[in-house]
């Protein structure tokens, strides 16, 4: 099998380091060497989406965390020509690679009109509100790995924000590596009726308003 080849590495605020690599058709993002995504493992962003639009399709749509652009083109592909998609992303690094080498991916979301991509954290986006659905995909998990700092994200105060940038009506939506029954909990005691759906390999929590 052929080596990885590093493409370009850059620091994300808070100081990991972010590597882009590439082997044959294969990309996958690091973060301090451990992998945060690899372009051959994806169908868990269609499913994503999809726990995004059961009750009804959203129209004010956050996502945190552009990564390879699989969540915002299966979002995309769910949602009406009115419709509007904020993506925020820590990285401009991320951006800029999503813009270049890794644009062909996901079939070039970006470019989409329905599209505003912010290099800033999701938190800070939150107060953009209300959004009818917000999909989280930072880490592996609820717990931080990207950057330190994430793990504010999933703790009773993150989760409150997260809730009261919502819609009444809203879904928010957790990408996990494997199941945390202790989520779901928090989930709850923030406000949100919340459940876990395990999918082939990986897990989402749901949880609306
Ligand atoms: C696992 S990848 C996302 C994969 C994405 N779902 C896809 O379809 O390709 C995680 C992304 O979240 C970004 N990220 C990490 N922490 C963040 C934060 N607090 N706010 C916004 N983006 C963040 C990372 O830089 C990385 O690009």
């Amino acid at each position: 099998m052929k080596p990885w080849k590093t493409l370009a590495t850059s620091h994300a605020p808070g100081g990991s380091l972010l590597t882009l690599q590439q082997r044959d058709v294969e990309f996958a993002i690091r973060v301090d060497g451990k992998t945060l995504m690899s372009s051959r493992s994806t169908g868990s962003e269609e499913a994503m989406a999809e726990a995004a639009c059961v009750a009804r399709v959203p129209r004010r749509v956050l996502i945190g965390g552009l990564g390879m652009g699989f969540t915002l083109r299966a979002v995309l592909d769910r949602v009406p020509a009115s419709a509007s998609v904020t993506v925020a992303e820590l990285s401009q690094a991320v951006i800029d690679w999503n813009k270049g080498v890794l644009a062909p991916l996901a079939g070039t979301p970006l470019d989409d009109p329905r599209v505003q991509v912010i290099a800033r954290d999701v938190r800070k986006v939150y107060k953009s509100g209300p959004f009818d659905a917000i999909l989280l995909d930072v880490d592996n998990g609820p717990t931080a790995m990207t950057a330190d700092s994430n793990d504010s994200l999933y703790d009773d105060h993150g989760l409150a924000l997260a809730r009261a940038a919502l819609h009444p009506k809203g879904v928010f939506v957790v990408w996990s590596a494997g199941p945390d029954q202790r989520f779901v909990k928090r989930l709850e005691n923030a406000g949100f009726t919340a459940s876990s759906r395990a999918l082939k390999r990986h897990t989402l929590f749901i949880a609306t308003a």
